[in-house]
C-alpha cells in the first residue's frame, strides 16, 4: 500500500497515515471488510516504526472506521458502523428495510456534518460558539421587514403568491443590476438570475459546467459548503494555496498546465475561512489565465459588502472583458439568511442553461420574499441596514482582536480581517485544533477546526473564529476561555513529553 508521507512535515507520521486511510475508507476506495496490511508489513513498506502504524490503526478504530480482530488482522468496518444513525424509536440499523440500509453504503458524510457532529459533544451549560457561518440575529431588521411584507401584500395582493418569473422578480433583477453597476459591474437585468441563496447559485453552476469525474480548482482552504457541493457531484478538487494576498497565482498556472479543470471557484473578497482579499494584480492575472486556458471563473462575493477598513477592490466580474467570470452574491450575510435570496450574473448560452437548471431544481425562488426584498431595497432601508451591520461587526471584530491580543499565549498567530465574519487563527506549532477541542468545550467555547476547510490534505493547526454573532463582552469571555483551554492543553502536553524525553536520555 502506497501512502504519501512527508517526513519533514510537523504533522506526526501516525496522523498522516491515519488521515490518508480515513479518507480512503470514507470515499470507499477501501471497501468494507478490506483487510489492511499488518502493522509489520506496512511499517516496513513505509519505512516507519511499527508503533507509528499501530497508533494510526488505533485512531481509525476509535472512530469506528476499522475493527481489529486479534490474531486475524485489521478490517475496514461497514459504513453503517461509522455513519452511526441516531437511534430512532429504538431501531437498530439492521432493523431498517434493506433499501434504507443500502443507502448507508452509498452515502458519504459531508464535511459540514462531520464538523457539526464533532462540535455537538459540548456539555457546558453556557457554551460560546465561534463555529458557525452565522450573522447576528439580534441585528436582523425583522420589524422593518414585516412592515415591508405587509405593504407589498397591500400593493400586490394575490399576485405575490404566484410562482412569478422563474428568472426572478423583474424589478428585483433591475435593482440588483443597478447596485452592481454602481460597483463597476455593468450588467443587464436579463443576465441576473435569482436563486435560493448563493448556495443554489454555486450548485447550478457546478451542475451545468462540471461533469462527474471532472475537476474544479479551488482555494485551499475554502468554503466548506463548496467542498461538500463539489464532492457530492463526484468532482475532483484541486487546491491552490492562499497567502495574505489570496490565491497564489503561480500555483494556479501550474495547476492549469497540469490538469485542465472545468471551473475555478474563488472567494476574492474576505475569503472564507481566512478573511484575506485577493490583491488587485492577482485579480488581473487570474482573469488573464482563465481566458488563456479557457476556464470559467466562479466568483463568490458573499462577503464583499461587509468591509470594515480600507477601500474596495473591483470584483473579478468588473475586470472581465471576455465574460469568463460568473458572479454570485447573496442577501444572507448582508441582510438575513432566512430570506434565502441570492443571485448570479452570467451571459450567453450559459445563462439559459442555468435558468433551465434552476427550473428543474425548485421552479422558482419565493415570489413574495423577492417582492418584499425589492421594496425594502428601493426605499433605502437595505443600504441603511448594511451601514448599521458593518458598524456593529467592525466593533465585534475589534473586540475579538483585542481579546486575542490580551489573552492568547505565545506562538498563536492571526491576521486581522478587513471585512467578512471570520478570523483565521494558527495555533502554536504541533498543536491540533481537533485535539484541543475537548479541552475548549469543557471550558465552554467551541470553534470551527480549520482542517475541515481544506479540500485534500488537512492540516490541523488552524481554527476559524466567527466574531459576528456575539457582543464584544461575550467575545472577550469566549476568547478568555479559549486561551485558558490552550494553556491547559500546552502544559498537559509538556508534562506528557517530559518523561518521554527523560526516558530517551534527552537532557534539556
Ligand atoms: C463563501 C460562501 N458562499 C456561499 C454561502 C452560502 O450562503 P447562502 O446560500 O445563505 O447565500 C456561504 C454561507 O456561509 C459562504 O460562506
Amino acid at each position: 500500500m502506497r501512502i504519501p508521507l512527508n517526513k519533514k512535515s510537523r504533522e506526526p507520521l501516525y496522523r498522516q497515515i491515519h488521515q490518508f486511510l480515513r479518507d480512503e475508507i470514507r470515499c470507499k476506495a477501501l471497501p468494507a471488510d478490506f483487510r489492511l496490511p499488518s502493522s509489520r508489513t506496512l511499517s516496513a513498506g513505509l519505512g516507519v516504526s511499527r508503533i507509528t502504524v499501530m497508533n494510526a490503526y488505533a485512531e481509525l478504530e476509535s472512530e469506528g472506521l476499522v475493527h481489529i480482530q486479534p490474531g486475524s488482522g485489521t478490517y475496514v468496518a461497514p459504513p453503517a458502523a461509522y455513519h452511526s444513525l441516531p437511534a430512532e424509536d429504538g431501531l437498530d440499523v439492521h432493523d431498517w428495510p434493506i433499501w434504507q440500509q443500502e443507502l448507508l453504503s452509498r452515502t458519504w458524510l459531508p464535511a459540514r456534518r462531520e464538523m457539526e457532529r464533532l462540535l455537538a459533544s459540548t456539555v457546558h451549560p453556557d457554551p460560546i460558539s465561534f463555529a458557525g457561518d452565522l450573522v447576528a440575529e439580534n441585528l436582523f431588521p425583522a420589524d422593518e421587514f414585516r412592515k415591508t411584507i405587509n405593504a407589498v401584500l397591500r400593493r400586490d395582493g394575490q399576485q405575490a403568491f404566484g410562482y412569478g418569473n422563474r428568472a426572478g422578480f423583474a424589478p428585483l433583477r433591475e435593482t440588483i443590476a443597478h447596485i452592481l453597476a454602481g460597483q463597476g459591474i455593468p450588467t443587464s437585468p436579463d443576465h441576473v438570475l435569482i436563486t435560493s441563496g448563493s448556495q443554489q447559485a454555486l450548485s447550478l453552476v457546478a451542475q451545468v459546467l462540471v461533469q462527474a469525474g471532472g475537476s474544479v480548482l479551488v482555494e485551499s482552504p475554502t468554503y466548506i459548503g463548496a467542498i461538500d457541493l463539489f464532492r457530492s457531484l463526484n468532482v475532483r478538487l484541486m487546491g491552490v494555496p492562499v497567502d495574505e494576498e489570496g490565491m497564489r497565482i503561480e500555483a494556479v498556472e501550474e495547476a492549469l498546465k497540469r490538469n485542465k479543470p472545468r471551473l475555478i471557484y474563488t472567494i476574492p473578497a474576505f475569503h472564507n475561512p481566512t478573511g484575506v482579499c485577493m490583491a488587485a494584480d492577482r485579480r488581473r492575472r487570474l482573469i488573464n489565465l482563465a481566458s488563456r486556458y479557457n476556464v470559467p471563473i466562479l466568483e463568490d462575493d458573499c462577503f464583499g459588502d461587509l468591509r470594515y477598513d480600507g477601500r474596495a477592490l473591483p470584483a473579478l466580474k468588473a475586470l472581465d472583458p471576455n465574460g469568463c467570470v460568473i458572479y454570485v452574491n447573496t442577501f444572507s450575510k448582508m441582510l438575513m439568511p432566512g430570506l434565502r435570496v441570492g443571485y448570479l450574473v452570467a451571459s450567453g448560452p450559459l445563462y439559459d442553461r442555468l435558468l433551465s437548471c434552476k427550473y428543474t431544481c425548485d421552479l422558482a425562488t419565493s415570489n413574495l420574499i423577492q417582492r418584499a426584498l425589492e421594496a425594502y431595497i428601493s426605499v433605502g432601508r437595505y443600504q441603511a441596514h448594511l451601514r448599521r451591520a458593518c458598524g456593529a461587526y467592525r466593533k465585534r471584530r475589534d473586540a475579538m482582536v483585542a481579546a486575542l491580543d490580551a489573552h492568547m499565549p505565545e506562538g498563536v498567530r492571526w491576521r486581522v480581517p478587513k471585512g467578512g465574519l471570520c478570523l483565521w487563527l494558527r495555533l502554536p506549532d504541533g498543536v491540533s485544533a481537533i485535539d484541543l477541542l475537548p479541552e475548549a468545550s469543557e471550558e465552554g467555547v467551541v470553534y470551527a477546526p480549520g482542517s475541515f476547510y481544506f479540500p485534500a490534505e488537512r492540516p490541523e493547526s488552524f481554527m476559524r473564529l466567527n466574531f459576528a454573532p456575539h457582543t464584544p463582552e461575550r467575545t472577550e469571555e469566549g476568547i478568555r476561555r479559549l486561551a485558558r483551554a490552550l494553556e491547559r492543553y500546552l502544559s498537559r502536553r509538556k508534562a506528557e513529553e517530559e518523561p518521554q524525553r527523560l526516558h530517551m536520555g534527552v537532557t534539556v
